[in-house]
């Protein structure tokens, strides 16, 4: 009879946690410098690994072979592999929502999908990006379309926004891609100034459609098209609408055929690779669409199949957790050495920290070690003349992923030039944080180093290799959600702020007298702004 083992709720009970927190202290006690791993000449190879075009060099990391091992026992002990294969199988891994988490089936290739559900949207929305680009979608007076604006929050705004920025020089629709989020009316203001309504269409993207800062940006956008035309039809030609709540869109006035789904095995921030990608593949062609969805489908691949010594994801992970466990890293920078992938950072931050912002476990007990990470961080290398001041000689302890593209699109001279300037600024700031000037004699002028990073470097910038990085870090965050034991897939923190705010408007519009089950604080903040009301 097979011994019956126990299942471990908190990474703090796998022996190897014990062995990692030895480790840990070794390190410290020893002084222990990122820059003695080096004397090895084989760190590089035996630190680093490629998947397709895309390289990680976790190399510049404080790490040996013997913490890399204890990391990997940790993986076994958490059953990483099984929860791997639950998702990707399709168990309800989103327990507090009792829902599935596929969004990996959305890129399986047509030929081997067996969602039929995947592939019939995908139809559908190549059918509506030819009859955008062609020009056989005409606005209310028979004008073809100039541009288009997502109306979107959170997820149904950061991915498609991230990937139509990333894709740039993709680009084959000849419509401007806009995109309003925020219930602040200047956001709105801002992008409809220049705009045109018999010549604008709106994707309302919303997988609830419930969202109260989408509804209210919808709104006005259907008010700023009905001031233009109050023709019958003229929703139903500037309207399209993401969501999986169907009859939501059709009640607001969307035409039936122009509402495309989203399943609730979809999270919103891993909804990029569903029909909230429209604004992608209206930007790029379906094509390039297609290309996104196998670059991610690939790393899907990698994480499945590879064992964790040889799985990029895994490995991002379990140095996550080694840093947020033994080194008190309270926060991670990703620094994208790319214009391009200037909204990398905003993307990751959901994707991250809604996902992992958790301190109670699966089985509903009290986290007992750190979970969760801070993460930020802005474009290289405009990062070294704000922020990087504090990474090297601050007292906070901040990993940092470095994420560069190896190869410019471009074919000038000039730009290539540039370009190397930029890879030389990546590859100087990580080799700095890590050497320090330890010969310097006065201490203001000290940088210590031995502060650990990540490189990623990516061949070149094309959808594949876009949907490979962004399946990177969906996977890893995953796998930091598997060893911390906690779910990657709920909101209910973002949930409860929605439902306060629906009170607090109240309050603040009522004529009523002040409400005294409110706080003092928020009772006076509320006074004060009525104060300044225009009307009151
Ligand atoms: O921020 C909370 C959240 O629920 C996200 O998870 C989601 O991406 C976003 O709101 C938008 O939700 P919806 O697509 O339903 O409008």
């Amino acid at each position: 009879m097979k011994p019956v083992v126990q299942k471990i709720t908190c990474p703090t009970q796998s022996k190897a946690w014990g062995k990692l927190r030895k480790f840990s202290e070794s390190f410290k006690e020893r002084g222990f410098r990122l820059n003695s791993l080096f004397r090895d000449s084989s760190r590089f190879s035996r630190f680093s690994l490629s998947h397709n075009h895309l390289t990680l060099d976790y190399s510049k990391n404080l790490l040996d072979q013997e913490t890399l091992k204890a990391l990997f026992e940790l993986s076994a002990d958490m059953r990483l592999e099984e929860s791997i294969e639950a998702m990707f199988e399709g168990d309800r891994i989103n327990t507090s929502e009792d829902r599935q988490v596929l969004h990996t089936a959305l890129r399986i290739p047509a030929n081997e999908n067996p969602h039929n559900e995947v592939k019939d949207c995908l139809q559908r929305m190549e059918i509506m990006v030819n009859r955008i680009h062609s020009g056989k979608w005409k606005g209310f007076s028979g004008k073809n379309i100039k541009d288009i604006v997502n109306i979107g929050i959170g997820g149904s705004d950061l991915g498609p926004r991230l990937v139509c920025d990333a894709l740039e020089d993709f680009k084959v629709g000849e419509q401007n891609l806009h995109f309003v989020s925020n219930v602040d009316p200047s956001h709105f203001d801002e992008v409809i100034s220049e705009l045109n309504p018999e010549t604008t269409i709106f994707i309302v993207a919303s997988k609830s459609f419930k969202t109260p800062e989408t509804a209210l940006n919808a709104a006005i956008a259907k008010k700023w098209l009905l001031e233009a035309s109050d023709a019958p039809v003229a929703i139903e030609k500037h309207f399209i609408a993401i969501t999986s709540n169907k009859n939501g869109a059709i009640d607001f006035g969307v035409a039936e055929d122009n509402v495309f789904p989203v399943w609730d095995w979809v999270g919103g921030r891993y909804s990029v690779w569903s029909a909230i990608g429209l604004p992608v593949a209206l930007s790029v062609g379906m094509e390039s669409f297609i290309a996104f969805h196998a670059g991610a489908h690939s790393m899907d691949r990698h994480f499945q199949e590879e064992s964790a010594e040889k799985n990029m994801p895994v490995i991002m992970a379990l140095i996550t957790v080694w840093y947020n466990a033994f080194f008190n890293c309270q926060s991670s920078a990703v620094v994208p050495y790319s214009h391009r992938l200037k909204e990398l950072p905003f993307y990751l931050q959901q994707l991250s920290m809604e996902s992992l912002g958790k301190s109670v476990t699966k089985e509903n007990d009290q986290v007992s070690i750190n979970t969760g990470e801070i993460l930020w961080g802005t474009v290289g290398t405009n990062s070294q003349h704000s922020y990087f001041q504090l990474l090297h000689q601050g007292t906070q302890f901040v990993p940092i992923d470095f994420v560069a593209i190896a190869k410019t699109r471009s074919k000038s001279v000039d730009h290539n030039e540039m370009h190397n300037h930029l890879l030389a600024n990546c590859l100087s700031q990580s080799l700095a944080l890590m050497k320090g000037n330890s010969e310097s004699e006065e201490a203001q002028k000290k940088v210590t180093g031995n502060k650990p990073s990540n490189t990623l470097l990516i061949d070149e910038l094309n959808p594949f290799n876009l949907g490979c990085l962004i399946a990177l870090y969906e996977h890893k965050v995953f796998v930091q959600s598997i060893l911390w034991n906690i779910n990657a897939f709920d909101q209910w923190g973002v949930e409860l702020g929605k439902i306060i705010s629906k009170d607090i408007y109240k309050e603040l519009t009522s004529t009523d007298n002040e409400s005294n089950e409110l706080d003092s604080s928020t009772k006076n903040l509320i006074k004060l702004i009525k104060r300044n009301m225009p009307h009151k």
